[in-house]
């Protein structure tokens, strides 16, 4: 979830939006009502077009007093700041952070009869304008819960038994991400390499979300006026496509979501012929408890194994209610174990080196998912990008390349596209990676690999190159020759067989292949 999200709020359809404005009070003003009119105190609903035929919807309370304003976007409880009124303009700001990263949105806006014209700015970007509108506390409350299923266990669906290779829309074009992109990354996929090396999904994220019809069916939005075809089209390259919702009413990007057509849905993607669902936990939020999600998350995995075609489940809930011990139970194929990752050094560190305490979860068809692969985005180094497909790899996490696969730099492809270290990720064994030592910011974790030989990883956290060592026992390696390859260089490496030590740039990681002959 990311705080823009809560801060412009929920999307809503061009019919909701105009339902919430014949909703709302007119108030019919005499002269002495001026005065009370011109005072902004009070809860007020703002509509944005989103360009794509559904409106962003986000309720704001503003305090007013002489010309100040404070008060805070309901959504995420932001408070707003520097906020004034003048002379029937209006200005606040909403600041909030991230993941290492701080989001400044400005509004601006002028009062005109009785509603606010806006604009809305973030970190400088280009204007969105919309209209708010006063509104009731009542109708910012969402839906009451749903009746939840009896736990059980529901049957393994039999896929992904290797970790899924894929890409997914939203970590380059959010909320850009439209037919012609998907298209032009399937074909990318294929003439790339990337298919050859083992990519096969092509996922849609948020934003494709349009209204429900008469029958409470789901459609997509103008971005993607076909969406049948689109899968067709995915198809005929020889992969396979995936799309995205969640459990409550409402998706993190505010777009439509499955509240209560958990089935009707599940049956729509098949009909169109996705082989991939990501449900994201969101708005339901706002309506579930934490302790809830397994038997939610259990709706829509009976859903997916009665709509007649194989959907993969992919469940993001960001590592609430420690996932990793019931996502196989509702039928899910790999599960979010943190927030979302971004584009730089630090969060990719952060989430990638939190995962081993909770790898002994992974089996076939059954994987963490430590979010998708930012390499290629151009945040980070290419040592550090080595580091993000190195960890990935060693950790058995699904690689979902969140790149624009049309425009590579030779680097981003060969590290996307680095068959041994592929290799380590999609082995069929699925034996938990495991730290050796750790020591200040030097790492050497490893994982048991089903030839009976070990991948070694030595990781350099720190920001000088340094001089990283093991003992092979400390591996599990011990023999009379040791064989050594290193998975980037592509080379055998010479090595002893008590110990190995190599210079490990800054953020960098050196990666073996290592072998033991008795
Ligand atoms: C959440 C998820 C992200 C992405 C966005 C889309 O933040 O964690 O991976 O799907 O929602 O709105």
């Amino acid at each position: 979830m990311k705080p823009e999200d809560f801060i412009l709020g929920p999307r809503v359809s061009r019919r909701s939006a105009l339902r919430a404005l014949a909703s709302t009070p007119v108030l019919l003003l005499g002269a002495s009502d001026l005065a009370a009119q011109t005072n902004l105190t009070g809860y007020w609903v703002l509509l944005i077009s989103n360009n794509d035929g559904t409106f962003r919807k986000s309720f704001l309370y503003l305090q007013q007093s002489g010309s100040t304003l404070t008060g805070k976007i309901v959504q995420g409880q932001h408070a707003i700041s520097n906020g004034t009124f003048r002379d029937g303009r209006l200005h606040f700001e909403v600041v909030t952070h991230y993941a290492y990263q701080t989001y400044r949105t400005v509004y601006t806006g002028r009062l005109q009869g009785g509603k606010i014209e806006m604009q809305v700015r973030r970190n400088g970007g280009s204007a969105r304008t919309g209209t708010a509108h006063r509104t009731t506390r009542e109708a910012m409350l969402p839906p009451k819960p749903l009746p939840l299923p009896e736990l059980r266990d529901l049957p393994d669906n039999g896929l992904v038994r290797t970790p899924p290779m894929g890409w997914n829309s939203w970590n380059k074009f959010a909320g850009r991400v439209d037919d012609k992109i998907v298209r032009s990354v399937a074909d990318a996929m294929v003439a790339s390499g990337m298919h050859k090396a083992g990519y096969e999904y092509i996922n849609i994220d948020d934003t494709w979300e349009g209204e429900r019809d008469k029958n409470g069916r789901i459609t997509s939005n103008k971005k993607f006026p076909d969406m049948k075809a689109l899968c067709d089209y995915v198809h005929s390259k020889g992969l396979k496509i995936g799309i995205y919702s969640g459990p409550g009413p409402e998706t993190c990007g505010g777009y439509v979501a499955s509240f209560g057509h958990e089935q009707q849905d599940a049956n729509t993607y098949a009909e169109w012929g996705f082989d991939y669902l990501k449900y994201d936990w969101c708005s339901a939020g706002r309506i579930y408890k934490n302790t809830e999600m397994r038997p939610v998350y259990q709706k829509m995995g009976e859903a997916l194994l009665k709509c007649g075609r194989p959907i993969v489940f992919s469940l993001c809930q960001y590592g609430e209610d420690n996932v990793w011990g019931w996502g196989a139970k509702v039928s899910g194929n790999l599960w979010r174990t943190t927030g979302d990752i971004k584009d730089n050094w630090k969060r990719m560190d952060e989430i990638g080196f939190s995962q081993f305490a909770i790898q002994h979860y992974i089996r076939p068809g059954h994987w963490n998912d430590p979010d998708m692969l930012e390499i290629g985005n151009g945040g980070m180094t290419s040592d550090e990008y080595r580091t993000h497909m190195s960890l990935w790899c060693l950790l058995a996490a699904p690689l979902l390349a969140g790149n624009d696969l049309a425009n590579m730099s030779e680097d981003t492809k060969q590290i996307l596209m680095n068959r041994e270290v592929i290799a380590i990720d999609q082995d069929p064994a699925a034996h938990p990676a495991q730290l050796a030592s750790y020591v200040r910011d030097q790492v050497v974790a490893y994982r048991k690999l089903a030839d009976g030989s070990t991948a070694v990883c030595l990781f350099n956290r720190g920001d000088h190159a340094e001089e990283i060592g093991l003992e092979w026992s400390a591996v599990g390696v011990e023999g009379r020759e040791i064989q050594a390859r290193d998975l980037w260089k592509h080379e055998a490496v010479s090595v002893s067989n008590v110990h190995y030590s190599t210079t490990v740039p800054t953020h960098g990681v050196v990666m073996l292949k290592v072998k033991a002959t008795a």
